[in-house]
């Protein structure tokens, strides 16, 4: 079967809507910031799979191990009929979850969600082509705002891979996961990869390779700021950095001016002004405890049913129900 045609649920003007509010909010606020999803034009999506190819990004091996030698086990316990993934990307290692439930027997539909309209392109195309007689819809919407939208009915497994859920701030993760209860059944699986607390010295590496494409990555939104919202941001007047956060056990992203610069975004009336020094906050990344993974799904409504890890324990997957 070839793919069908993708459901549009976040429409251009949608898009450039929730980038002008964002923006506004963001860059007027004290300290500035600027939220994630906005990364991942066609070039951003791209710059991250670089990225997960990168001999620092170790959480995209890590989490391919523990899928690979336990795909087989999700689908016994799952035996689902539907795929989701949310923030599918590529979707690259999905194709070991979409095998083993191929082989299970059973299996319908894939449902890959994403922003990035380039990226779901690419994937749709690609595992139609591959697994002939699954049925392949892709939607672009925000995992934030459009669980509503996914289908119903049929044995659900929910996919949210990548340690993407990291990139929610602690009350946006609750939000989320509560939301994921109330958009499924009781029954229905989700499946989660996490990075794992581990010494920072393994994480930030992987969050500031010495090849400059995380930076390129993370400077990537000012260059969507400036095409979508006629911004004059200078790139290369930002300096990547990357923190670990002992506290929050996060790492977090930031973008720093090189010198005093006053930035215009011209479609918002706007002028924003940057002290030499100033940092804008561009992501989150969370590593977690695999307690701390259960209790966060226990309080949304979902059993724990399994914790896998790689062999050197970097990367987490957690299996829970839909109680
Ligand atoms: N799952 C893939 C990609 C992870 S990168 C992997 O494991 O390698 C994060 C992905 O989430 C990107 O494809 C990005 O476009 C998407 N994304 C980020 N924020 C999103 C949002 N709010 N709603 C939907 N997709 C989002
Ligand atoms: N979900 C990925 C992560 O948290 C996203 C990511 C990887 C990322 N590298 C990044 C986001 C650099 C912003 C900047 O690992």
């Amino acid at each position: 079967m070839s793919a069908e045609p993708l459901e549009i649920h976040l429409e251009e003007q949608d898009l450039a809507r929730g980038l002008r509010d964002d923006v506004r909010v963001g860059l007027t606020a004290d300290p500035k910031w600027l939220p994630p999803k906005w990364f991942y034009d066609a070039r951003g999506s791209e710059l991250f799979e670089e990225i997960t190819r990168l001999p620092e990004y170790y959480p995209t091996r890590a989490e391919r191990a523990v899928l690979a030698a336990r795909a087989p086990a999700v689908a016994e316990l799952t035996r689902a009929k539907t795929l989701i993934e949310l923030g599918s990307g590529s979707s690259e290692k999905t194709r070991l979850l979409l095998d083993a439930l191929t082989r299970r027997g059973g299996l319908g539909t894939f449902v890959p969600l994403d922003v990035s309209a380039s990226a779901l392109l690419g994937s749709t195309t690609q595992i139609a082509a591959d697994y002939p007689g699954l049925r392949v819809r892709g939607i672009v919407g925000d995992f934030t705002r459009h669980l509503d939208r996914l289908p119903t009915g049929g044995r659900r497994l929910v996919l949210f891979l990548g340690g993407t859920i990291g990139n929610l701030l602690p009350a946006e993760r609750a939000a989320f996961l509560t939301g994921m209860r109330a958009a499924l059944e009781a029954g229905d699986w989700l499946l989660i990869g996490t990075d794992l607390v581990k010494d920072p010295s393994i994480i930030v590496p992987a969050y500031d390779d010495a090849a400059g494409v995380t930076a390129e990555f993370n400077r990537n939104v000012l260059r969507v700021v400036n095409r979508e919202l006629g911004g004059d941001f200078d790139p290369a007047a930002f300096t990547h950095v990357a923190r670990w956060d002992a506290t929050h056990e996060w790492i977090e992203m930031r973008l720093r001016a090189d010198r005093p610069m006053r930035v215009r975004i011209a479609d918002l009336d706007l002028d924003v002004t940057f002290a030499a020094g100033e940092e804008l906050r561009t992501e989150v990344s969370a590593k977690f405890r695999p307690e701390g993974v259960a209790a966060e799904l226990a309080a949304a409504g979902f059993v724990h049913r399994a914790f896998w890890t790689d062999p050197d324990a970097l990367f987490g997957v957690t299996l829970a129900r839909a109680a």
